[in-house]
């Protein structure tokens, strides 16, 4: 009897395993019977763009974080498929940070060549699972949403590729309920136009406050105030931009903070991360884990450890992303094929000891880097996804992290090589502060 493998989302991670699967039947292997259940109306998760906040047009929760505008925040020399170059979907070699618009296509070339879009049930939410250990296998319950139809089927493994930027974490702070503006997260942030003239009171120092902050600098705002728990970002601010400790009270419009100073503030955006969030999971199916390196409860970062037939993909804090996923999906893959056999519960429970002593251990974002370069490589030297030079992708992290330093405003002008191809990315036309127009058809326009 053919596996029958339940995939619980189709953003970067489930595509990558969608695409591993392909991988091996191209190859000439029999392959397991692939579900994918997804909730929105495409592939492409937080990459999908929606104005949409709230609520979707079914009442499911709006899964994008992302806003217009965005570019990638990180070098694309860095997150290069190995089997998939730039250079290939796009006919040539492109700049080093690509709006989302641009990676959404990039993310979409590879899967579309792979010709399994109709291994995925869109507008399908998974609900429930439950496993029986009489049984052997799982009950994943779904919603087929146009159809307005729930049902359940069976499945011998369930892989949780569901995202974990979606949810937000939303602290309260004294005098929300009573401030004269708009409090939002940064999940609900889409068009920094909306706060051009505003003086903008951001809380948190990571991703989305730096980019947040960015953008509605560059579409004209009046001030930035970024208030910190812990410590600030320490970047080369421009002139109407601050640092500030954390927030204390607001009254009125007046934010008030730890050291007692004030600013008269238009709006708040709580720039505080997102939580794990698996609501469609029993208690001892769930992961519970911080936003961190090496999670808990999976070997190899992967594989449940209590029921190893259940797996999650990218579920750790990222440095890495595609081509992680990449690793994780192939390695995946290969457990469900009984390619690789996963050890006893003793070792798979070190394992995960390990690697978070190893991380607690790291100095600096250097070293995470690293660490997390490390695992991508641990992982694709398991399977057969195509070899690459993890090294070189750590190093356009390292100098992506030194020309932030140098300049916040203008790191997204440079140019790295890529690690698949060997080639140099041209230097975009336009520097990223004068680029208002973030469309594809823009950022390819001139670029040789
Ligand atoms: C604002 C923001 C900007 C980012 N920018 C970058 C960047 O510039 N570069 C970069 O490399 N990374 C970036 N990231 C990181 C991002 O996490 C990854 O790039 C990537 O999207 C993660 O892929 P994923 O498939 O694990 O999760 P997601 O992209 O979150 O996809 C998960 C999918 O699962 C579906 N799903 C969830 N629950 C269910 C359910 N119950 N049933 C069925 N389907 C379900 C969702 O609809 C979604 O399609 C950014 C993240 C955020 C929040
Ligand atoms: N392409 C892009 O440009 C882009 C833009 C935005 C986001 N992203 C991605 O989105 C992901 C998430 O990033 P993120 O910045 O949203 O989350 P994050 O990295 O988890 O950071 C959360 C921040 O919130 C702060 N925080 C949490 N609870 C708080 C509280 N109660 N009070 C005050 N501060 C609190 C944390 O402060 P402490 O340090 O004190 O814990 C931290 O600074 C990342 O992968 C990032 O790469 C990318």
């Amino acid at each position: 009897m053919t596996k029958r493998v339940a995939i619980v989302g189709a953003g970067p991670s489930g595509l990558a395993l969608l695409r591993a699967f392909q991988s091996a039947a191209q190859k000439g292997a029999d392959i397991p019977e692939i579900v994918c259940f997804e909730t929105q109306d495409n592939w492409g998760g937080l990459w999908n763009y929606t104005w949409r906040t709230g609520v979707d047009e079914y009442g499911e929760p709006v899964h994008c974080s992302m806003y217009r505008y965005l570019w990638s925040n990180g070098p694309k020399e860095g997150l290069e498929f190995a089997d998939y170059s730039f250079e290939e979907h796009f006919g040539r070699q492109i700049a080093s940070y690509p709006p989302r618009a641009v990676l959404f296509d990039y993310i979409e070339g590879r899967i579309e060549k792979a010709k399994v879009r109709d291994w995925i049930r869109f507008r399908t939410p998974v609900r429930h699972v439950a496993y029986s250990a009489d049984s052997g296998k799982f009950t994943v319950t779904a919603h087929n949403l146009i159809e307005d139809r729930e049902y359940s089927e069976a499945f011998d493994h369930v892989v949780v590729a569901s995202g974990h930027f979606s949810t937000p974490n939303v602290p309260d702070f004294k005098g929300f309920s009573s401030f004269n503006g708009r409090v939002l997260h940064a999940h609900d942030f889409r068009d920094a136009l909306e706060f051009k003239d505003k003086d903008l009171l951001l809380i948190g120092t990571s991703y989305s406050a730096e980019d947040i902050g960015s953008q509605c600098w560059k579409y004209g705002c009046k001030s930035v105030t970024v208030s910190h728990r812990t410590a600030p970002m320490g970047y080369d601010w421009p002139d109407n931009w601050q640092e500030v400790p954390l927030l204390e009270k607001v009254e009125g419009n007046t934010a008030t903070f730890k050291d007692g100073t004030a600013k008269d503030v238009d709006a708040i955006i709580l720039c505080t991360g997102y939580q794990h969030h698996f609501p469609f999971l029993p208690d001892d199916l769930r992961l519970r884990t911080a936003n961190r390196l090496a999670t808990a409860d999976l070997y190899k970062g992967v594989v449940w450890v209590a029921n190893p037939k259940l797996m999650y993909l990218g579920m750790q804090d990222q440095w890495f992303t595609f081509n992680m996923f990449d690793g994780q999906a192939w390695f995946a893959r290969d457990v469900i094929m009984d390619r690789i056999a996963v050890p006893s519960r003793e070792v798979m429970t070190k394992d995960v000891v390990d690697r978070v002593a190893a991380e607690d251990a790291i100095a600096d974002d250097y070293g995470a880097i690293k660490y997390q370069g490390d695992y991508v490589q641990e992982l694709i030297d398991e399977t057969d996804y195509p070899s690459f030079d993890v090294d070189g992708a750590c190093d356009a992290f390292y100098r992506w992290k030194k020309h932030k330093k140098k300049n916040i405003m203008t790191f997204r002008d440079n140019s790295y090589k890529s690690v698949i191809t060997g080639t140099m990315a041209p230097v975009h036309h336009t520097p990223w502060k004068d680029a208002l127009d973030d469309s594809m058809a823009c950022y390819l326009e001139t670029d040789s």
